[in-house]
């Protein structure tokens, strides 16, 4: 009999259970681990679904064929499915049955591997990324991948039932720079001109709603050559959405019944709609930053007043400067050592924090470091504000609130966990609205748009887009989890002229505009609907999901934070004849 030719797998390994008790089966799999008993080999077998144990006689045919078999050779094996009987492995989901081989083959051999292929491993992230091939063995790794199949064929179908037209768009598109930097790619018909990756489709979907596709979605890969972190990388996918004839309510609904339906499929949770909303100034003021963790308390307080009538000197300089003052109240906290209090420092410190006050509530008033700065009328003040309690630690930072905001939010992140273990597993969604349309760009010294410059300025702002354009909201939304930006999208601009205002806004002149955007120009005058979308990140959805840190392990061939593939060894230089070709003469170094 020859496998795979006349004897077809019938089971994969993880299927078999106590029910398949006599079956005659057809396995094949790569060998996982081998054990000598005497007269008796025992082997693990796995595949994706699992692993599952073969045994065979020492004096069988079975064992001649397979010989000195090794960890991970690829094999095929059929035998009877034989209940263990009080043998039964319960660490294992095929622990109630083995296989009894009556034939074997060795379809390939494997050379010894350079980490065990194990769901526990100390190798290396380079070293597992440089052999992703079998790191993906590992079965932990793979069920994260089959975890994304899953949550891209979820979010297909609630689209297909909503009505949506999945359409592809150009990967080889135009260079329009805004927010990060393109990746090029050279054009060899026209030698000096540049395609560029899409940073996302936003333009082409944007005008799939002018040519009346209503509603749009796409698994779509972009491309930014921007610096990586655990959750960022250079191509990465978007659940891509657009819609014509609807206003954010309307987005937001079918958004979070997407969300709704990949929490339950992948997860097995249901979510509670609709989901809490907050405007962006709230956010800002209550938690530090726009993307809101709601699994901890913790919310920042304006102690601003306090401490402008304290002797606190460093606090009260502030105040009288135009800054300010805010803390939170870490519950229980008054338990840490001073040296534990100053070691978070450096969590605050790369927000520009100089420092960190703090005092703990005792039940005779405060103690620590700025406690006799304040009397028995300010503490009271203190403790009503924060509504703190005995034994907790109070931690204050002064400054500019662009430095006062994003220190305590990184403090109230660090300690979340730490505080409320219990609420780590938690997953906490909203949405957050009403965002600055422009932000300030120092280093250009002009506004930059917030979201994007296709992003429709509230209407009730208009009037200040030319005078006070720093004071402008925006009609766009972020979806977040658990303090991590989701996706972001926003209620477009459908009209030529005021597309050309706010290019103007951000100080894109006419001439520089018609050269980026003048397709988009021209396609607006043609009766475009108004329309909205957003983009979700799928790789950060699904590590959220995953329970992963980093974005990496839910990638099947991911990049490294420098930007390379271990693997396949990108990028790489380029013969000459291909740069010839391109007409492109590399500058000497
Ligand atoms: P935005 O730029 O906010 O919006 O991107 C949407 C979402 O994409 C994810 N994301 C990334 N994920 C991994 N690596 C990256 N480098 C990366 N950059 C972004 C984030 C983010 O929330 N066209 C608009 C959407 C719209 O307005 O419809 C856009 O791309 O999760």
């Amino acid at each position: 009999m020859k496998f795979i030719e006349d004897a077809k797998r019938t089971h994969y390994c993880g299927e078999l259970r106590g029910t398949d008790d006599g079956a005659n089966v057809v396995i094949m799999g790569w060998v996982h681990q081998v054990r000598d008993m005497g007269g008796q080999v025992f082997v693990l077998l796995r595949d994706r679904t699992g692993l599952v144990q073969l045994k065979f006689d020492k004096d069988s045919k079975a064992f001649e064929a397979g010989g000195d078999l090794r960890q991970e050779w690829v094999i095929a094996a059929a035998g009877k499915v034989e209940h263990r009987g009080d043998h039964i492995n319960p660490d294992m989901a095929t622990g109630e049955v083995e296989v009894a081989v009556t034939e074997l083959e060795v379809l390939n051999q494997s050379a010894t591997v350079p980490f065990v292929i194990r769901d526990e491993t100390d190798a290396h992230e380079d070293l597992r990324l440089k052999y992703r091939y079998l790191d993906l063995r590992r079965p932990s790794v793979q069920q994260k991948l089959i975890l994304r199949h899953k949550a891209t064929a979820a979010a297909r179908r609630y689209f297909e039932e909503a009505g949506f037209i999945e359409i592809e768009t150009p990967l080889l598109m135009k260079s329009t720079p805004e927010g990060a930097r393109d990746f090029l790619v050279p054009s060899r018909m026209h030698k000096g001109s540049f395609y560029a990756l899409p940073q996302s489709p936003q333009i082409f979907k944007q005008i799939s709603m002018i040519a009346g596709f209503d509603r749009y979605y796409q698994i779509a890969r972009c491309f930014r050559d921007e610096d990586l972190r655990a959750d960022r990388q250079l191509e990465f996918t978007q659940i891509d959405v657009e819609m014509s004839f609807i206003n954010e309510e309307d987005l937001m609904s079918v958004m979070e019944g997407l969300m709704a339906q990949m929490s339950s499929e992948l997860h097995g949770r249901k979510l509670e709609l609709p989901l809490p909303r907050i405007p962006y100034a709230e956010a800002m003021d209550r938690f530090g930053k726009d993307a809101p963790d709601l699994r901890f308390g913790m919310e920042l307080k304006d102690a601003s007043a306090v401490f402008a009538g304290s002797g606190f000197g460093v606090f009260k300089s502030i105040v009288e400067g135009g800054g300010t003052v805010r803390g939170i109240c870490v519950p229980g906290g008054a338990g840490k050592s001073r040296k534990q209090i100053e070691s978070l420092t450096p969590v605050a410190a790369p927000y520009g924090a100089k420092g960190i006050a703090w005092v703990k509530v005792t039940g005779e008033g405060f103690s620590g470091s700025i406690a006799k700065f304040l009397d028995e009328a300010a503490q009271a003040e203190v403790v009503k504000l924060f509504d703190a309690n005995e034994g907790d630690l109070l931690l204050f930072v002064g400054g500019d609130a662009g430095v006062v905001l994003p220190s305590l939010a990184a403090l109230r992140s660090h300690l979340g966990p730490e505080i409320y273990p219990e609420r780590v597993g938690d997953f906490k969604f909203c949405w957050v609205y009403d965002f600055p349309m422009f932000e300030y760009n120092e280093e250009d010294d002009r506004y930059v748009a917030m979201h994007h410059p296709f992003t429709q300025p509230k209407p009730d702002d208009l009037h200040l887009l030319e005078t006070e354009p720093g004071k402008v909201r925006a009609r766009a939304y972020d979806m977040v989890l658990n303090g991590v930006e989701l996706g972001g999208g926003s209620i477009r601009i459908h009209t030529p002229e005021l597309q050309s205002k706010v290019f103007a806004a951000l100080g894109i002149g006419e001439e520089e505009a018609q050269h980026k955007f003048g397709f988009l120009l021209e396609a607006l005058k043609y009766g475009t609907p108004p329309h909205g979308g957003i983009a979700f990140g799928m790789d950060r959805v699904v590590m959220l999901f995953a329970g992963s840190d980093s974005i990496r392990e839910v990638i099947a061939y991911p990049k490294t934070t420098s930007g390379t593939d271990l693997m396949a060894g990108s990028p790489t230089t380029v013969d000459s004849r291909q740069l010839k070709e391109l007409g492109i003469d590399l500058a000497k170094k």
